[in-house]
């Protein structure tokens, strides 16, 4: 008997197709993605477009590497300041220039515009890239982790 009520509870939960998630019920591909993400076929032509060695990043790792940076900034637009400044819009903006951040004087007295190269050897290093800084951030020593990050902040931070 026992056995039967469960196998019908489980009938029951399978039947909703969203066994583990039943607050969502997607009727389409589309639908499963959240408002403002993008789907992995638009995913696949962003990280096409990008410049090499970008094009070759994993998204998913990149997105896993983003957790290091998650806990103090955010990339949406619009997004937080945290203990560090909202990312958005980050490739070609002047450093030291998010809205309402208030920056080391190390940073506000650098003067260089964001791509990937200057990202890149900030991120491999914080600290000897531009001395002073506050950003409490040892670095991230795989060149490959470092590109995936890259890759996935491209894509996230760019205005959408
Ligand atoms: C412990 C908090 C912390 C972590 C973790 C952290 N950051 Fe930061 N970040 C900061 C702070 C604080 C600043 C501002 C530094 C300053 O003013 O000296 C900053 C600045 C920056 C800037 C310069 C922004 C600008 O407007 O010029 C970039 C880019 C950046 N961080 C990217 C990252 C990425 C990518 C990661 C993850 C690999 C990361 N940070 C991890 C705190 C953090």
């Amino acid at each position: 008997m026992r056995q039967i009520l469960l196998t019908l509870s489980l009938l029951a939960l399978a039947s909703c197709g969203q066994g583990t998630t039943p607050a969502q019920t997607p009727t389409s591909a589309a639908a499963q993605v959240a408002p403002g993400a993008r789907s992995a076929d638009e995913i696949q032509a962003a990280l096409a477009s990008l410049p090499a060695p970008y094009n070759e990043a994993n998204f998913d790792d990149g997105r896993r590497a983003f957790a290091q940076c998650r806990s103090c900034h955010t990339i949406n637009a619009g997004g937080a300041n945290r203990v560090g400044p909202n990312l958005h819009g980050v490739f070609g903006r002047e450093v030291g220039t998010a809205a309402s951040f208030n920056y080391s004087q190390a940073v506000q007295d650098a003067d260089f515009v964001w791509d990937a190269d200057r990202l890149d050897d900030w991120l491999a290093n914080p600290q000897s890239f531009l001395p002073g800084n506050r950003m409490a951030f040892a670095g991230i020593r795989s060149d490959e982790q470092r590109r995936d990050l890259i890759a996935y902040l491209m894509i996230e931070t760019a205005e959408n």
